[in-house]
């Protein structure tokens, strides 16, 4: 096996070991984002259509299975449970990077069976923002992607002993494959969200869509520390980044355009959803609590896991009055403790938000 295939491995071993991943506090801030709740919300349940688009893109639900694997033999029968459940459940679904499978073409099928057993369900691409348009093409035909998400991961990268080193060039490259590819781009973090810096370099760029992918859910400097062998006494960098509702709030607040915002990072509970869409996401996607299912129950514990988070965003969102996502994202929505403070002192006019129609 390679030492790439070993480091896939090694992920999802490790992702399940972090603490909380299952149920826990999250620390991502969506404890600290709050709804109005209405006692007479004049709607009834089978009213609530949450059908969302990102770029054009159809999704019948806004909840996606995130980035997480492929790239071993290893983990194809993770990826063929997670494909079933999309496919029942009718949400969109990435692959994880597919850079192993551009270079060890023998373990392209642990990616192809997504698209094998949902043929004609939304799927997303994955590459890192390294990747050059050819690479990004044959990603996506790899998979028959419908979009493409080319992720950032400094942090964790200058975590790994085998990691880059050197990011220079990225926005360029961005700009490049957005221009170049047939699928619309999203660019991702991967749980050290977005600042509205990053943000606007990435729109100025060309980039019409990102997932804030926020600290406080799965943390890759944390699963690299453990590969390393560093354990407990120096958390060091476990720390770094934006927490997910920050993250969202401030980039929301640009208030870019024709810019589509996707929310990750901690997102473990249908209420959790509703707040990500009312801060201004038009998706959430949801990863680490997702492969802890896959793992522990199979595709059953995966399913009934994510129909539970798909009930509850709709309950959540009748309670406050929203028939649909847009009606969601012009709901009141309040601010409190280190999110709010976070928030004021990055310039979002959180009484604004905490008093919209
Ligand atoms: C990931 N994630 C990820 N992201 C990406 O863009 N490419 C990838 O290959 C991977 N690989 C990966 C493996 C495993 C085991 C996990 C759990 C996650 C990151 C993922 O898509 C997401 O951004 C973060 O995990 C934060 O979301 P959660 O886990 O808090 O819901």
């Amino acid at each position: 096996m390679s030492e790439r295939q070993r480091r896939k491995l090694d992920h999802v071993r490790l992702a399940m070991a972090q603490p909380g991943m299952r149920t826990g506090p999250s620390g991502a801030g969506w404890e600290e984002v709050h709804l109005i709740h209405r006692s007479l919300p004049e709607l009834a349940i089978h009213e609530i259509d949450l059908r969302t688009s990102i770029c054009g893109v159809a999704l019948a639900q806004p909840v996606m299975i995130n980035a997480m694997t492929g790239g071993a033999h290893g983990v194809t029968a993770i990826n063929r449970d997670l494909a079933a459940v999309a496919r029942e459940l009718n949400l969109a679904m990435a692959v994880g990077s597919q850079t192993a499978g551009l270079r060890e073409p023998e373990v392209q099928e642990s990616y192809r069976v997504v698209r094998q057993v949902n043929p004609h369900g939304v799927i997303l691409a994955n590459l890192g923002a390294d990747a050059t348009p050819d690479q990004a093409r044959a990603a996506v035909e790899m998979v028959e992607a419908d979009l493409l998400q080319l992720h950032l991961n400094a942090p964790q990268e200058l975590r790994m002993q085998e990691g880059d080193r050197d990011f220079r060039g990225r926005l360029e490259r961005i700009a490049r494959i957005v221009q170049e590819m047939p699928v619309p781009v999203v660019v991702k973090e991967c749980g050290f969200g977005v600042s509205r810096e990053t943000a606007r370099q990435l729109y100025d760029a060309g980039v019409r869509a990102i997932d804030i992918s926020g600290r406080g859910g799965t943390n890759f400097v944390w699963i690299e520390d453990r590969r390393a062998g560093v354990v407990g006494a120096d958390p060091g960098l476990e720390d770094w980044g934006l927490p997910a509702a920050c993250s969202l709030a401030e980039v929301a607040a640009l208030d870019l355009p024709g810019l589509e915002l996707i929310a990750s990072g901690g997102i473990r509970h249908g209420t959790d959803a509703a707040k990500a869409l009312a801060l201004g996401a038009r998706a959430v996607a949801v990863a680490g609590p997702v492969l802890a299912r896959q793992q522990e129950e199979g595709a059953a514990g995966v399913k009934s896991y994510l129909e539970r988070l798909l009930a509850d965003l709709r309950t959540a969102c009748l309670l406050c009055g929203a028939r649909d996502v847009s009606s969601l994202q012009r709901q009141p929505v309040v601010l409190t403790g280190r999110v709010g403070d976070w928030c004021r002192l990055r310039g979002v006019d959180l009484a604004g938000l905490a008093n919209r129609q």
